[in-house]
């Protein structure tokens, strides 16, 4: 359309891949943030000159960061947006991670098409836990919507309801072959008989948790979070918005079409529905293009089995090579509330808002990043007082008691450095009960336990697995249960931890942890770059 980029930010990436000690590889990457006219669903999306306001911050979902929180990306947390014209060089050493991870925008509904995938080889030399694929993939899953996302964001706001869901959820750009609009087209996966594949599935959508099946073929998971499970073969994936994971399909069929479907997972019975599927096909080599598609149906919406089949399966590899360095004594023991509500509203439409909140504090973003408060000793904007418990006990996923209002607060968890948690995530049935995707900045962690209902602090913990639990950055917490996880808080900073349903975190599904600085040498956080953006 020879339209000029209306705002143009220029991020530098520079990543040394491996530590500086065994071998050095500085690699640098330059990523021009514009915005472009898009056409999918027979709708053309143009961008207006008023756009031109947006600022942008990017985060590396998944990437430790290492004493180097100044290059984690979250908007106000750990930096200021970086303003249309500026620069900033995102500096960070990628230490002992490999597998596949993805960066996205980190301020307001932006990554919703600001995102993409980082994948990480493993050394040189160093062979993967199984069979080398003959090709690898990557398979990016998401969202789309005809309108501009801010403007649904900013009038749900607004109103106080729930936002519009997405118009079409998307592989690889695109809603497939059997999309409405026939321009749409698809994305096609070509594949030659007898070999493998590898593909590296993100799911980059902003509000919906996906199931991944692939007609007439099974997949064998090995690798979630850039973390190498114990091979396991299934017909159906789950993935919850932030979460990664390596899938290998081997072409075991001489010819033909397959379908690929990708469909919303939500176990919220008072949640709008969204049943929209996006499709792709794998496409053997030779096969005509008259050739009929075979065809495959999507598990039904709320089909808890079928998400539960593929959690239950996921065990860390716990090999010599790859141990689980679970933790086993453990300093905080924690237990969230994770949900949604409703507070009063004057302006709003109903007289009332919904709401999220983590043990009751609807988290209230600051005006400058958390982590320059932190580290220049700023006062007055956070407190480090955020509840380990539910300030008020109830039978969370029973009864809910009445006019419970949740409070508003910019307040922190604080953690000594090397120091051991257990959290449980519990859901809430305040509005409704609801699956919560929580992503923890800075760390990974084990998922030790799940189950249905309320924790239960005797019983629970006996059944545990402190031997190969799965270890990731993005958890599903189940819809009216629970999920205990396990970290050591080695990376001084400041960590976001949120719910990576963005219509969650922006209604306040949201706090922090502040690890402070250890006393040895390698054991505190770097001081700012010089070309961090100021607020
Ligand atoms: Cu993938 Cu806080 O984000």
């Amino acid at each position: 359309m020879g339209m000029a980029p209306w705002i143009r930010v220029i991020l530098l990436l520079v990543a040394s891949l491996y530590p500086a000690s065994v071998q050095c590889m500085v690699r640098h990457y330059k990523f021009n943030v514009v915005l472009k006219n898009a056409t999918r669903l027979c709708s053309t999306k143009p961008y207006l000159v008023n756009h031109v306001k947006y600022n942008v911050s990017i985060h590396w979902h998944g990437v430790r960061q290492l004493r180097t929180g100044w290059a984690d990306g979250p908007a106000y947390i750990t930096q200021c947006p970086i303003q249309p014209g500026q620069t900033y060089v995102y500096n960070f050493t990628l230490t002992g991670q490999r597998g596949t991870l993805w960066w996205h925008a980190h301020i307001l509904w932006l990554r919703a098409t600001v995102h993409g995938a980082i994948v990480i080889l493993p050394k040189r030399g160093v062979p993967y836990p199984f069979p080398k694929p003959n090709k690898e993939v990557v398979v990016l899953l998401g969202e789309w919507w005809k309108s501009d996302v801010e403007a649904v964001i900013n009038e749900a706001t607004k109103s106080g309801l729930a936002p519009n869901v997405s118009d079409a959820h998307i592989i690889n750009g695109q809603p497939g072959p059997l999309s409405t609009c026939p321009s749409d087209g698809g994305y096609a996966l070509p594949v030659e008989p007898g070999k493998t594949y590898m593909l590296r599935l993100i799911n980059a959508a902003l509000n919906e948790e996906l199931f991944f099946k692939i007609a007439g073929h099974k997949l064998t998971v090995v690798e979630v979070d850039a973390v190498y499970v114990k091979p396991f073969k299934i017909d159906t994936v789950l993935i919850a918005p932030g979460q990664t994971t390596n899938v290998l399909l081997s072409a075991d069929r001489r010819t033909g079409k397959y379908l690929i479907a990708a469909s919303p997972f939500m176990d919220a019975p008072a949640i709008i529905v969204d049943n929209k599927t996006a499709t792709a096909t794998v496409h053997y080599s030779g096969t005509l293009s008259s050739t009929a598609t075979v065809l495959t149906t999507p598990p039904p919406r709320n089909a808890t089995p079928v998400a539960t089949n593929f959690t239950d399966s996921l065990r860390s590899l716990n090999s010599k090579k790859y141990p689980a360095s679970v933790p086993l004594k453990i300093d905080h023991s924690l237990l969230f509330t994770v949900g949604l509500g409703i507070n009063p509203c004057s302006t709003c439409v109903n007289g009332s808002r919904v709401v999220a909140d983590i043990n009751n504090v609807t988290f209230v973003m600051p005006t400058i990043a958390l982590l320059h408060a932190h580290f220049f000793n700023i006062s007055g904007v956070f407190t480090d007082d955020f509840p380990g418990n539910p300030p008020i006990q109830y039978n969370y996923t029973g009864t809910q008691p009445t006019n419970f209002v949740t409070l508003n607060g910019t307040r922190l968890y604080r953690l000594a450095y090397n120091s051991t948690v257990q959290l449980v995530l519990q859901d809430t049935g305040m509005l409704t009960p609801e699956n919560h995707p929580i992503h923890l900045h800075g760390f990974n962690f084990f998922e030790v336990g799940r189950g249905l209902g309320n924790f239960n602090p005797k019983k629970d913990p006996k059944k545990f697995n402190l031997v190969d639990p799965v270890e990731r950055n993005t958890i599903g917490v189940p819809s009216g249960g629970w999920t205990a996880i396990r970290f050591r808080a080695d990376n001084p900073g400041v960590w976001f931890m949120h719910c990576h349903l963005e219509v969650h975190t922006t209604w306040g599904l949201k706090m922090a942890f502040v690890v402070d600085n250890g006393k040895g040498p390698n054991e505190s956080l770097l001081p700012p770059p010089r070309d961090l953006p100021k607020c």
